[in-house]
């Protein structure tokens, strides 16, 4: 299809001209010595651009968490986590298959673990329970619909962390997309996080690669995890230096898609059998509520037949995710196509 109008995911961008050149000329070396330039340069310009000391080059989002937990925690530890945040759900179980970490589900207020929750959700010490150890926050908030916390948030939710003797730890996969939607530095979301990971592989357009961030002893400790998960990459400069082009080219324009998915948003407002809360849509995403007489799955298929390409985020929810290949032509075009879409139940 090759007017295909992908709002499946940011995941789906492809590289630039510039970072297909910056992959064919970097310079490389063998990373697991540290002696990949490219590599340090990506893991430098991260740290710097999240206000923190060192970074740590990962293959995937998933990797990246799965390395920041394990450097945070022992087996039996319990870990507090978002009950719709990536971690929980999307990652195959890895905190407690792979690290033996025992996760404690909050469901927070759409996304956000607040103060209070945390306080009544930790106990004592007691020898009964696990030992309480991380906290992990998810900034933006995909399932709840590209959710931005603001520095009040976040901050309000580290302190009482540390208060209570947990570290936290942010999946930051769309962390610039909260950063641009705020108006806020990216640093000063996470200035109390113990970690943070993100990706350059979403709406950053890179083909491929997390970095995971924070203290200089924290990611010299990381380094050994990502060696244990098989992370250790040798001339991964060819992928990092995509991520490089990435961050220095494609966070100033993620407002960009961020225009287009509110657009896409009042677009569908009520049409016959969805709705969208508009408060709802602050960066790239858009969650749709599909009131019948469909399911989520079967007005994804309608629409396929489009070209318009959503997927459905559960039973009577669809996603609709705007990035880097998605113009304000294109989000008339599959506007047109989801009222159409939408007014063909009617017609049978
Ligand atoms: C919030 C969040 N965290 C982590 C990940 C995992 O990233 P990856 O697909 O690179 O493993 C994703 C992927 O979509 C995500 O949305």
């Amino acid at each position: 299809m090759t007017n295909t109008i992908d709002l499946r995911s940011d995941t789906v961008t492809l590289p630039t001209d510039e970072m297909r050149v910056a992959m064919a000329r970097a310079v490389v070396g063998d990373d697991v010595f540290g002696e990949d330039p490219s590599v340090n340069e990506l893991e430098a310009l991260a740290a710097s651009m999240l206000g923190q000391e060192a970074g740590l080059f990962v293959p995937t989002g998933t990797m990246a968490n799965l390395v920041a937990v394990l450097t945070h925690t022992q087996k039996g530890d319990e870990i507090f986590v978002e009950a719709d945040s990536h971690i929980y759900c999307n990652e195959a179980g890895s905190m407690s298959a792979v690290a033996g970490a025992m996760p404690h589900p909050i469901a927070g207020r759409v996304g956000y673990i607040a103060p209070e929750q945390l306080r009544e959700a930790i106990r004592p010490p007691n020898v009964h329970y696990p030992v309480s150890r991380l906290v992990c926050l998810e900034n933006t908030h995909n399932r709840a619909g590209g959710i931005p916390f603001t520095p009040q948030q976040m901050d309000a939710i580290c302190v009482t962390a540390h208060e209570l003797g947990l570290a936290v730890h942010v999946d930051g996969a769309r962390i610039f997309n909260a950063a641009v939607a705020l108006g806020v530095p990216a640093p000063t979301l996470v200035r109390h996080a113990d970690s943070v990971m993100f990706c350059v592989s979403k709406g950053l357009s890179a083909p491929v690669g997390s970095v995971v961030v924070g203290s200089r002893a924290f990611i010299d400790r990381a380094r050994r995890f990502r060696k244990m998960v098989g992370g250790g990459m040798r001339q991964a400069g060819v992928i990092a230096a995509a991520g490089v082009v990435a961050l220095k080219t494609m966070v100033g324009r993620l407002a960009e898609d961020h225009a287009n998915a509110r657009a896409l948003a009042e677009g569908i407002g009520d049409l016959p059998g969805l709705s969208v809360d508009l408060d709802r849509v602050r960066t790239n995403m858009v969650q749709v509520h599909v009131t019948g007489p469909f399911t989520a799955a079967e007005f994804c298929g309608w629409l396929r037949e489009t070209g318009v390409l959503v997927l459905p985020s559960g039973p009577t929810t669809i996603r609709m995710v705007t990035h880097r290949h998605i113009s304000a032509s294109d989000v008339s075009r599959a506007l047109e196509a989801i009222r159409h879409t939408a007014a063909l139940p009617a017609r049978r």
